[in-house]
């Protein structure tokens, strides 16, 4: 679970435009960052996430607009003189310097006892799991060591606000997925706002206390991880977020405490208001649920709200989890339907006819 955060604003981005030519990069952005928040910047390649993480640490200046940083505009403020850092995804440390030279980089001008030096990048070796790495030649580190390396030099200047741009993406699959978890322990304990830039959605939502989700330069939507999971505003962002199934829908009647909803096969259902993340009109519907909110109904006696029949038309088995495609009728592409392979559970042959069951709370009306 996310710690609460203040509702004090670090980062403030107002009307933000920062265009290259003929490409918008950011186009129009209003998004406020909070103080002592993990926040990302998701969305995928060429969205304008990097743009966007460079205006606010100085080395981009917007078109129009304009960014605040703990109360103070940045308009004329340097990069080095602005309350930010940055960490990029290439390592970008010095090879032939050693690690506590490296981490020590920025103090230097501030000329410091060698005592008192010493005793900084030991806390921040410390802090970012490195302790006695000091006289290790940075060539002669790993990736994911190279990359603690650059967190401690960042974090060593006590910036108000890091700005992280893909840190973790160079490296292999288990190391980034151990470096997140990492990642977010070190945000808690130096209580420092994170900015991270992210292509990846699963990162994205294990690490962030919110995230903005951004394509074609502007911000999308701005919410918690569960928020954006299960109430995303449209079938962009939904299909972006994981895997999501559409059905055709007719929203009947709308009341200030129900939605009557009726689709094919699943029929007419009551949900609340807040399964419809945006206003939408009566009439024609799209309507999103999640592969984990349906149910192989495997045995005669396996009940659920909501039961409709449908056969099996492919199967992904990955270890833990099968996904399956399920052909039903009266709608038009096969739905896909997750679940966990417990103890016991086999995986159903494609051709085998099934139920599939759902509960009215799973949906979700998109625009
Ligand atoms: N310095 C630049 N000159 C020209 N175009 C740029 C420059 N920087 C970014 N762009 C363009 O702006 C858009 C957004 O780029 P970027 O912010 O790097 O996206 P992201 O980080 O989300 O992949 C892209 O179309 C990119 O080609
Ligand atoms: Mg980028």
């Amino acid at each position: 679970m996310a710690q609460p955060v203040s509702e004090k604003p670090m980062v403030e981005i107002k009307s933000v435009v920062k265009a290259f030519g003929d490409v918008k990069a950011v186009n129009g952005v209003d998004a406020v960052i909070r103080e002592g928040e993990f926040f990302s910047l998701l969305g995928p390649s060429g969205c304008g996430k990097t743009t966007l993480l460079r205006l606010i640490a100085g080395f981009e200046h917007p078109d129009s607009g304009a960014i605040v940083i703990a109360g103070s505009s940045m308009e004329n403020v340097e990069p080095n003189e602005r309350p930010t850092n940055m960490v990029l995804q290439s390592y970008a440390i010095f090879p032939h310097l050693n690690v506590e030279e490296n981490v020590a980089y920025g103090l230097k001008k501030q000329g410091l006892s060698k005592a008192d030096l010493k005793a900084k990048v030991d806390e921040m070796l410390g802090l970012v799991d490195l302790k006695g790495y000091n006289k290790r030649p940075a060539y002669a580190l790993s990736g994911g060591q190279r990359q603690r390396v650059a967190l401690a030099r960042a974090l060593i200047m006590k910036p108000k606000v890091l700005l992280l741009d893909e840190p973790l993406s160079a490296l292999d699959k288990k190391l980034r997925e151990q470096m997140q978890v990492e990642l977010r322990s070190l945000q808690r304990t130096v209580g420092i706002t994170f900015i991270l830039v992210t292509h990846d959605q699963e990162e994205a939502l294990t690490m962030s206390d919110r995230i903005a989700v951004m394509f074609d330069g502007q911000i999308a939507q701005l919410a918690s991880p569960q928020d954006l999971y299960r109430r995303p505003k449209n079938q962009r962002i939904a299909s972006f977020i994981g895997v999501m199934n559409f059905v055709q829908g007719q929203l009947l009647k709308i009341d200030s405490d129900a939605l009557d909803v009726e689709a094919g096969p699943i029929g007419k259902v009551s949900i609340a208001p807040n399964q419809m993340p945006v206003p939408l009109p009566e009439g024609a519907v799209t309507i999103g649920i999640r592969p984990e909110m349906l149910t192989i109904l495997f045995n005669d006696s396996d009940k659920a709200e909501i039961e409709v029949k449908g056969e099996i038309v492919e199967t992904s088995y990955y270890g833990d989890m099968t996904y399956y495609s399920v052909r039903i009728d009266q709608i038009d592409e096969p739905v896909t339907v997750s679940m966990r392979n417990t103890s016991g559970r086999k995986v159903l042959d494609i051709g085998t006819k099934t139920r599939i069951g759902l509960g009215a709370e799973s949906l979700v009306l998109l625009g």
